[in-house]
């Protein structure tokens, strides 16, 4: 199943796989590095990001259930999203987002689990979640598929993977914006506005079940599993 939220939006061309930008990639210690310099900015529960985001998250990260994984979890705002039943794992490379989900965690009275941890290199058993969700994240790993083939090798066989992303506009003179800004937004925050979710997640072992996209094509979801006989 393939739906689109919105109506699509004429004058942006396809562009492939937009997710490599300039010449290198950034490796992990320079991303920690460039959230800890923009936490606020990157931080899910902002305001902007919470009048952007929460119906996109209220309503796909509602499919969870049994034990989940939040990798990339930053200050855990998904976990607000979430049904109440769920029992939470969270992972995240930056030391300061993690402070901030520990906080909301404790005032929420909730007791979620959180580690610093490489979505890379995810330090779980195979099949040992229900659910893996992940948002606003791809765009920074350095190497997005590898990331994602580890969230499908933690997921159990019969399990889901709900990614939320945000990518590269479908109107054109809003694609064409964030392509001229690319680079330099990814040498200062560490993210690639312009790629393409669905480019990535292709490029992976994930089967993608269904997509929507939202907000002039800039927000995507993406329901996946692993691949049989993961
Ligand atoms: C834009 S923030 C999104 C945070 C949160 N998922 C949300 O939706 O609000 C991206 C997050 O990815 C984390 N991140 C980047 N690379 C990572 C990696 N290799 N492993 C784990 N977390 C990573 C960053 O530290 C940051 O918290």
């Amino acid at each position: 199943m393939t739906t689109n939220e919105s109506a699509q939006h004429g004058g942006s061309q396809p562009t492939g796989d937009r997710d490599s930008i300039g010449s290198r990639s950034k490796s992990v210690p320079e991303i920690r590095e460039a959230v800890a310099d923009h936490v606020d900015e990157m931080d899910g529960s902002s305001t902007v990001n919470r009048l952007l985001t929460a119906r996109y998250r209220r309503r796909h990260f509602a499919r969870a259930s049994g034990r989940v994984l939040d990798v990339a979890c930053g200050s855990g705002t998904n976990v607000e999203y979430l049904p109440e039943d769920v029992t939470y794992v969270g992972v995240d490379i930056s030391p300061e987002m993690l402070a901030r989900a520990a906080d909301r965690f404790e005032r929420l009275r909730r007791g979620e689990s959180l580690y610093e941890m490489n979505a890379q290199d995810l330090a779980f058993d195979d099949d040992s979640f229900d659910t893996v969700i992940s948002s606003m994240s791809t765009c920074m790993f350095p190497d997005p598929v590898v990331a994602l083939e580890e969230m499908a090798r933690v997921c159990a066989s019969d399990g889901k993977i709900l990614l939320l992303e945000h990518g590269r506009s479908s109107v054109g003179p809003i694609a064409r914006l964030q392509d001229w800004r690319a680079e330099p937004r990814y040498e200062k925050t560490g993210c690639r506005w312009n790629q393409e979710p669905l480019a990535v997640v292709s490029r992976s072992n994930l089967v993608v079940e269904g997509t929507t996209t939202g907000m002039l094509g800039m927000v995507t979801t993406i329901t996946a599993r692993p691949p049989d006989g993961d």
